[in-house]
Order: structure tokens, then sequence, then C-alpha cells
């Protein structure tokens, strides 16, 4: 059985939270898109360039321990936009999307570019201020002192940049659910987003 969850959605909307807690849920391999790019963009900070970086990537590459700095999101979403990176990276989300035994993919384009045909494609947001306060609270609880403006300001960047690129730009497929967590706790974003899913493989 091949079964596809797509989840796409702006940074610290909930989407990482909600893809984990719902593959592990349904016994489905997680891939964390985002991590691909942040593995580029850390290599292009060490000078890599960033195609060459894109077409040498290994799995090991994901498991990297500097992918979660803010420095390293920033250029991830810098070499997002280049359409040779986006090219490189196809191949390996498909064929992860494609496992046996069903996948949750989340990302900016998994439902709209990566996996049109999956099975449930979620858009998951938030607004930017409810974004910017959970990832500062993240950063403040790993022993950071950024204050909220600056995290706030990043936010913004990084939706600009990822909105409106022309290659794969960060938007709802049209035929995707939009559940929006501004005023969802995490508990109840993964219950509504298990609801729909369960009703999509009822009707599989
Ligand atoms: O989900 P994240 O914050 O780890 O993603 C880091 C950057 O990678 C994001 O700002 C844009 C890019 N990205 C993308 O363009 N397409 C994806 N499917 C996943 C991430």
């Amino acid at each position: 059985m091949t079964f596809t969850v797509a989840i796409d959605g702006p940074a610290a909307a909930g989407k990482g939270t909600i893809s984990k807690a719902v593959a592990a849920r349904l016994g489905f391999a997680h891939l964390d898109t985002g991590l691909l790019y942040r593995a580029v963009g850390a290599q292009v900070l060490r000078g890599v360039d960033p195609e060459a970086a894109a077409r040498a990537l290994t799995a090991e590459d994901l498991e990297a321990e500097d992918l979660r700095r803010a420095a390293v999101a920033q250029e991830a979403s810098k070499v997002a936009a280049i359409p040779a990176v986006r090219a490189a990276l196809v191949e390996f989300q498909r064929a992860f999307a494609r496992r046996v035994g069903g996948a949750v993919l989340d990302g900016r384009d998994i439902g709209t570019v990566i996996c049109p045909e999956a099975e449930v494609k979620l858009f998951v947001t938030a607004s930017p201020e409810v974004r910017a306060r959970r990832r500062h609270a993240e950063q403040v609880a790993q022993g950071a002192d950024d204050p909220y403006e600056i995290v706030l300001a990043e936010v913004r960047a990084r939706d600009d940049r990822d909105m409106n690129r022309t290659d794969a730009p960060l938007k709802p497929a049209e035929d995707a659910v939009v559940l929006d967590t501004s005023d969802l706790s995490i508990e109840a974003a993964v219950a509504r987003a298990l609801e729909i899913i369960d009703m999509r493989r009822g009707q599989g």
C-alpha cells in the first residue's frame, strides 16, 4: 500500500509537530523536506556551490546538528528559490512518498509540485504574530535571546521569499484542506489533522 499525506505551510505554523504526530499515529514514515533545503543552506554557508550541494546531498546530511540555526533557515529559504536546487531534490522526495506502508511529507510545495497526487493534502497556517511568538518561545527555551521583534521580522522575511519565488512558491494546493492553528492548542491541531486524514482514508 502507498498512501501519501502532504502537509504544507509557512514556518512555525505547527506543520512539523503535526506531521510527526500523524506519522506516529498512522505508522507512516515521515520526511521533513525543509531539512533538505537546510542541509543545502548549511553547505552554502561553508562556501559550497548551491546546486553542487543539492546534487551531492545524502540522507546522513539531514542529521547534522546545526540545521535548526536561524542563519541556516534564512539561507535555506534563499537556496530554495534556485530552480536547479529544487530540481535536484525532487526525486529523493518522490521516492520517499512512494514508500510502501505510507508516508507523510511536510514542506512548502508537497501538495502542489512534489506529490500532486497525494491522497490527503493539508495546508497548516497561522498568523505571523502567533508563529513568531511560538518560534521565539522555542528559541528562549533553547537559551537564545533574540527579541520577539527580530523573530517576527525573520518569519516575515522568510514568508515573503517563500511565497513570492517563481519556482514552486508556497501556496495551498487547490484541493488542500486549510488548517489554521492560530487559536488551537497543539493537541487540538493534531486531532483535527487526524480527523481530516481519517475521513479521506475512509473514502479510499
Ligand atoms: O520547513 P523549514 O522551515 O525547515 O524550511 C526551511 C526553508 O526551506 C523554507 O524557508 C523554504 C524551504 N523549503 C522549500 O522551499 N520547500 C520545501 N518543501 C521545504 C522547505
